[in-house]
Parts: C-alpha cells; structure tokens; sequence
C-alpha cells in the first residue's frame, strides 16, 4: 500500500469512528427486509426458541420481520404482554416476538438487569454494543458509571431493576425511532406492572421525552419528579442525565449527585 493509499484508509476509519461504527460485518450489505419470503401471520408465534433467546447470526437469514406492520406489531405486542402473568413469562414471550424491527440486527436480546423485587425500576435508551454481547442491559462503560452512581447512595444491583425502552440495540447507537419504541412499549408497561416499582428514573432524553410526553430538555427535567402512567398506575418518575453524558461532560457528574441524593431522601423516606 502506498502513503497515500495508507492514510486515507486511516482517514476513512477515523470517519467511520467518529460515526459511530465500532464492527465490522461483512464487506457487502445484507438488506434484511428483502430477504423475507413470505409474509408470516401475526398471530401465528414461532415455535419456542432457546431462552434466553441467542440470535442466529446474521450470515443466517431471518424470516418474518419485514412482513409486520407496525400496527400489528403493536397488537401483537400488547397480547403478549396482557398474557404474560410472570416477569419470565414476559421475557420469554419478548424473545418471540419478531414485531420490532431492530431485532433483525442485534445479537442479543437486552432484557434487564437486576431485582424482580426492587423498589426503583431504571429505563434508559437503549443497548449499546457491550449490552448487545451480553445481552444485559447497562454493562458497558456507561453501565459501570451507572453502577457506580447508584453505589454512592448506597444501591446495588439487588435494589434496582434496570430495563430500557427498546431491548434491541439500534445500529450504531443510533436513538431507537418512535416505531422501535412503539413496539417494545406494551412489554415496557407490563414489566413495569408485573415488577410495580415504587419510583422510575429515566436515564437521559429519549427514555424522559417518551415516557414523560414532555417536549422539555432533559437538562431543564432532570432531578424533578414528574407523574409517569406506566403498568396501570401513576408512578413517581425522575429524569436523569445519562452516565454515557456524563463521560463525556464531567462537569456535569454534580448534577446527576444531586439528583441521585433527591431519589435517596424518596427512598428514605418511604422506608
Ligand atoms: N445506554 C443505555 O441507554 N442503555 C444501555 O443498556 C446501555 C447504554
């Protein structure tokens, strides 16, 4: 390779960095969507996979995604979440259910992390590529910022409950689309009645703004308890900055203690 060749391939990848791409796949583009051959009913679930669910990998085709429409995604959802009497129950009918588009590119699916008796239920973005390996959600670098912030007021995994709005990770970490978020919410209310936490914190602006209907900023929101109609109730909610900003803006870590000790002194004072 020449000098030239050399440092342009560096500045290619420099670019593909500063994107966001962190894997490679393979040298062509796969379009998943066209790979579908028929279009699957619904109704009709696939016969149980492996639980937890592992994907195929994506040499593998993958039927059926293309051919749900979102509302039917949503129906289809909803039905599964009303007949899943059991946090398990739920997880295992999640991992059948193929109305979500960005399963068709993870690896894993990202469930929770956590207490099924926990007092405080935490829903972020997204998974991010770590997540996506371990099919756990906030295990990467944000997660053990996460980990650690919550250790300051003195909680560990076996007091929180932790989930996010999508449970597929976005290519790219791309912020999940209203759709995404629409077809994974049904199972989101549920998890949150089947678990009914005491307090919701919503780790950064996507999982606020969808979950809140506010069009307000998360930095104007954070630290302030709002009202959140999640699982069949109206449940105490607090915005909070997410730790992957806060890596990025450590000036801002004094924000996210002082809201931390705002949720302290809540669970404080309903002990
Ligand atoms: N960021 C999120 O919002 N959720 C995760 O699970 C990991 C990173």
């Amino acid at each position: 390779m020449t000098h030239s060749h050399a440092s342009s391939a560096a500045a290619l990848l420099d670019w593909y960095q500063a994107m966001g791409v962190d894997e490679a796949i393979e040298d062509t583009s796969v379009d998943w969507f066209a790979r579908t051959e028929k279009p699957r009913p619904v109704a009709k679930t696939p016969p149980a996979r492996e639980f937890p669910q592992n994907q195929p990998s994506p040499s593998e085709p993958r039927p059926g995604f293309a051919s749900i429409a979102p509302d039917e995604a949503v129906m289809d959802a909803r039905e599964r979440a009303a007949n899943a009497k059991t946090l398990e129950e739920l997880e295992r009918s999640l991992s059948q259910f193929d109305g979500c588009a960005l399963k068709a590119t993870a690896k894993k699916m990202c469930f929770k992390r956590g207490s099924d008796t926990a007092r405080v239920m935490l829903i972020g973005e997204g998974p991010g590529r770590d997540e996506d390996l371990q099919g756990l959600p906030f295990v990467g670098r944000a997660g053990q910022l996460l980990d650690k912030m919550l250790g300051a007021i003195s909680l560990t995994e076996d007091d929180v409950y932790i989930t996010n709005i999508v449970y597929w990770r976005p290519p790219g970490n791309r912020t999940p689309s209203a759709q995404e978020v629409q077809a994974c919410l049904p199972f989101l209310n549920r998890q949150a009645e089947l678990l009914n936490p005491e307090f919701l914190v919503l780790i950064g602006g996507p999982a606020s703004l969808n979950l809140l209907g506010t069009k307000q900023g998360i930095t104007k929101i954070r630290g302030t308890w709002r009202t959140c109609e999640i699982g069949g109730k109206t449940r105490r909610a607090m915005p909070m900055l997410h730790p992957a900003y806060l890596l990025r803006t450590p000036a801002a870590k004094r924000l996210a203690w002082r809201d931390l000790l705002t949720l302290k002194a809540a669970l404080g004072a309903k002990e």
